[in-house]
């Protein structure tokens, strides 16, 4: 067993990133666009990753710049746009950079934060200074979009989350690799709401050769009026809570996500 983390957290597995299938369905892109277009740019997408998000907003015309600490992923990025056409290359800067800590010294129409980077960060400084980091890079008028998901209540109790789990259909790797992922939580800690994940990959190489491959990491889940306390602690309105991409909101299915769409003040 390896086990990848510290430095460059995704590091081990942001190569399989965008081959999970979940991941590669997801039914966000559409938003995240729509939502780009109105602010009419630019875009700060904080936690960027691959640019799976990015790179959709910068071929609908939005300038946008994708911020990530992790190198590995941020190399993805970078393969792929190298494919796009030269005008969506000159719309996209990416920063290797912490959203805890960063200065850019431009400001932005509209920050988001597609698939829950924000809930990477563990205590309440962590959140507060990215989130005022973020403030002082929106341009008056600006909106962050804060995407989070909404905690269920059965899931955070369930026990059989402590053993190995997942029903996801193995994947395959342009090399041939067959990739299986599972899950576990390691802790989970009710007090400080942070759970130990891990994320499991069983890798079969073309010659049969096998490894298991463990991307563990905590991660805070946040409730609503938490996170709207916080989001007005650190200087902006919340204008509306969705509940899925579609925009229906917040409540209407359970437990749904937790989308915050909120303006400077
Ligand atoms: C689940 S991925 C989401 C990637 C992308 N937004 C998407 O929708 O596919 C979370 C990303 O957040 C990044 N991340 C986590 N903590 C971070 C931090 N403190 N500063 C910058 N990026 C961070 C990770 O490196 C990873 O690329």
């Amino acid at each position: 067993m390896s086990l990848f983390m510290e430095l460059d957290e995704y590091g081990a597995s942001a190569e399989f990133y965008d081959h999970v299938p979940p991941y590669g369905d997801r039914q966000d892109i559409a938003f995240w666009t729509a939502a780009a277009l109105e602010s009419g740019g630019p875009v700060l997408e904080l936690g960027c990753g691959t640019g799976r998000v990015l790179i959709p907003t910068a071929r609908a015309g939005i300038d946008i710049v994708g911020l990530d600490q992790s190198r590995s992923m941020l190399a993805i990025c970078k393969r792929k746009l190298a494919e796009e056409p030269a005008e969506v290359q000159a719309r996209t800067t990416l920063v290797e950079a912490d959203m805890r800590d960063f200065q850019l010294r431009r400001q932005f129409a509209l920050a988001t934060m597609p698939f829950r980077p924000f809930q990477h960060l563990i205590t309440i400084d962590e959140q507060m200074a990215c989130l005022q980091g973020i403030q002082r890079h929106l341009a008056r008028g600006g909106r962050l979009i804060l995407d989070l998901f909404n905690p269920s209540l059965p899931f955070l109790v369930d026990e059989s989350r402590l053993e190995e789990y997942g029903d996801e259909p193995e994947f395959i790797m342009p090399d041939g690799r067959r990739v299986l992922r599972r899950f576990r939580t390691l802790r989970r800690d009710w007090l400080t709401q942070v759970q130990d994940v891990e994320l499991i990959y069983y890798v079969t190489h073309p010659d049969g050769r096998q490894e298991r491959l463990v991307h563990a990491f905590p991660m805070r889940y946040l409730f609503r009026y938490e996170a709207e306390h916080l989001l007005a602690r650190c200087g902006f309105q919340v204008e509306a809570i969705y509940a899925d991409y579609d925009r229906r909101p917040y409540g209407a299915t359970y437990p749904g996500e937790l989308i915050f769409v909120a303006s400077r003040l």
